[in-house]
């Protein structure tokens, strides 16, 4: 196509594509196109603006590094990781929601036994509390020999690696569920924090007029060959901003209650927290049944 108009530019596009590349790759990519020639011409997007767009993802690129992906935090107050997640690991059978993993998991964690703390450096006004529940799978049977990863930020709203002041891998623990299927560990009342906003996220955030804040939180990772991974987060019924996450990453099934120790306790709260696993076996039956 020589004269490029309004009307023919993204049939332009779409038919400068390779037929031999993978079907995949023209479904997302014909689908992309289409959409975002149809906002820019919806908007009517000046070429400042486009440009202003440009250096914008720019400076995102230049503040992403291994341990910071400018990106993820951008998709992530979009509202896209978390639809991603949904889109991808629908709940199949009856088996707790998942949600957004964020940018602060650590692998290997300290392997601790149930019970333990992961609290390695104490705050000023921390509150503690002692989480514990049962793993079962989709029937209700207790499921043993899980690995459950759980990691939290600290009191003063920052996660180790972002804060030098904290020891490696303070608030992050690996637990195994027993022969009942129960963990069980000790963190501290987890308190809401803003996402990094000192980069080209922080921009977006100014741009759409929306905070950084995310409600308190309990990452769980869930893991055991021959089950799907569940990956989630626990929120503090009693936490701000469970209404209006930065990250849009609540569900009503995930918010869970802290309730005041009892007596003679050597945490302030308690919580119990039971999560649904689904085994690859059930996704089989279900695919046989079909
Ligand atoms: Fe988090």
């Amino acid at each position: 196509m020589r004269n490029i108009t309004l009307e023919n530019i993204t049939e332009a596009v779409v038919a400068s594509m390779d037929g031999a590349i993978p079907e995949r790759n023209r479904e997302i990519m014909v689908a992309a196109l289409k959409h975002i020639h149809a906002f820019m011409k919806e908007v009517n997007l000046t070429y400042d603006e486009w440009l202003e767009a440009m250096e914008w993802m720019r400076r995102a690129g230049d503040i992403s590094d291994d341990a910071r992906n400018e990106f993820i935090l951008i998709s992530d107050i979009i509202g896209v990781e978390v639809l991603a997640d949904m889109l991808d690991k629908k709940p199949t059978h009856n088996e707790t929601i998942s949600t957004v993993l964020g940018p602060f998991y650590r692998d290997n964690p300290p392997v601790l036994p149930n019970g333990s703390s992961i609290i390695q450096k104490d705050f000023d006004k921390q509150e503690t509390v002692r989480v514990s529940g049962r793993i079962c799978d989709t029937d209700g049977n207790p499921v043993a020999g899980v690995t459950v990863d759980v990691w939290e930020d600290a009191p003063n709203g920052l996660y180790e690696q972002q804060d030098p002041d904290q020891p490696d891998y303070n608030l992050r623990g690996r637990l195994m569920t027993d022969q009942d299927g129960r963990y069980e560990f000790v963190g501290i009342r987890p308190v809401p924090y803003p996402i990094p906003y000192d980069g080209a996220a922080g921009e977006l955030l100014k741009y759409m007029g929306h905070h950084p804040w995310r409600p308190g939180h309990i990452h769980f990772m869930i893991m055991k060959d021959g089950f799907k991974t569940l990956i989630s987060q626990i929120y503090d019924s009693e936490t701000e901003y469970l209404d209006n996450d930065s990250v849009f990453a609540v569900k009503e099934d995930l918010i869970g209650t802290l309730q005041p120790a009892p007596d003679g306790a050597d945490t302030d709260y308690v919580m119990t927290f039971d999560f649904v696993i689904r085994s690859d076996a059930k996704l089989v039956q279900m695919a046989a049944a079909e």
